[in-house]
């Protein structure tokens, strides 16, 4: 069973793990999720767990200290994975994802106001950073990465081919897809998923994954696994 433990000043904000498929994953025992509010280290008896930053500037700063004493009381091995959830971090993908839902312990640190002091990050393994853009509090992106590690893990979505096919999984986009209604107003859907034939359906779904992955992302066919024939065929698709 994955153990992620969250350090947070908010708790209440995690309530959207207790649903679907993250709550699944607990009662069936795949997930262990705690939350710890560092407020019970505080500094002092007022709970300060923030001060002003050395040298002056906008904002107040998460202390190292509050932090610091919450992770040592819940590390259980030093092989958890203790992560920096911080905007000038490594970008969150699907392969860190993967590799994730193989720890046995996530630890997620949340940040609030300016962010933190420098010298926390003595004390993690990971820096992580869920896009360009800079979000009120840590607990939103934890939040995110927490559900896209959890339903890799082995038996919590159910389904091993909904996960290996999916967008990024293969550094390509996914490949359209569509359900019933055969026919809604004038919108079809296109003959080759109505044929029965899986060769032709496959290579439907590749090319439609391909070309998917040129229009919209092309930066990620850089590192997609393509044959020689893939790549002639692409470059004659512009
Ligand atoms: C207002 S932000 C601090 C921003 C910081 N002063 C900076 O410029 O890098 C407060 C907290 O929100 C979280 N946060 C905000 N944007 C984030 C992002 N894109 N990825 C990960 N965490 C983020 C971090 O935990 C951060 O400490």
């Amino acid at each position: 069973m994955m153990q992620i433990d969250v350090l947070t000043l908010f708790p209440e904000m995690f309530a959207p793990l207790e649903y679907s498929i993250m709550k699944n994953a607990q009662d069936q025992g795949h997930l262990a999720f705690h939350t710890h509010n560092f407020r019970e280290y505080a500094v002092n008896k007022h709970g300060h767990v923030d001060d002003y930053p050395y040298g002056g500037g906008a904002g107040m700063l998460l202390r190292v200290e509050p932090i610091v004493e919450q992770l040592e009381a819940l590390q259980k091995s030093s092989h958890a994975r203790t992560i920096l959830v911080d905007p000038t971090g490594v970008p969150f993908t699907q392969e860190l994802a993967m590799e994730w839902s193989n720890e046995e312990q996530l630890i997620f640190i949340c940040g609030h106001y300016e962010g933190f002091d420098q010298r926390i990050r003595e004390f993690v393994t990971d820096e992580v950073s869920i896009g360009d853009y800079v979000l009120t509090n840590g607990e939103l992106p934890a939040m995110v990465m927490i559900d896209a590690t959890v339903r890799l893990i082995p038996e919590v979505v159910g389904n091993d081919a909904s996960i290996v096919q999916e967008s990024y999984s293969d550094s390509l986009l996914e490949y359209p897809q569509y359900t019933r209604p055969q026919v809604f107003r004038d919108l079809e859907v296109p003959e080759v998923l109505l044929s029965g034939n899986h060769a032709k359906i496959e290579q439907w779904r590749r090319e439609q994954a391909l070309l998917n992955t040129l229009h919209r992302r092309p930066d990620l066919l850089e590192t997609a696994q393509l044959s020689e024939a893939e790549k002639q065929w692409l470059s004659q698709q512009n």
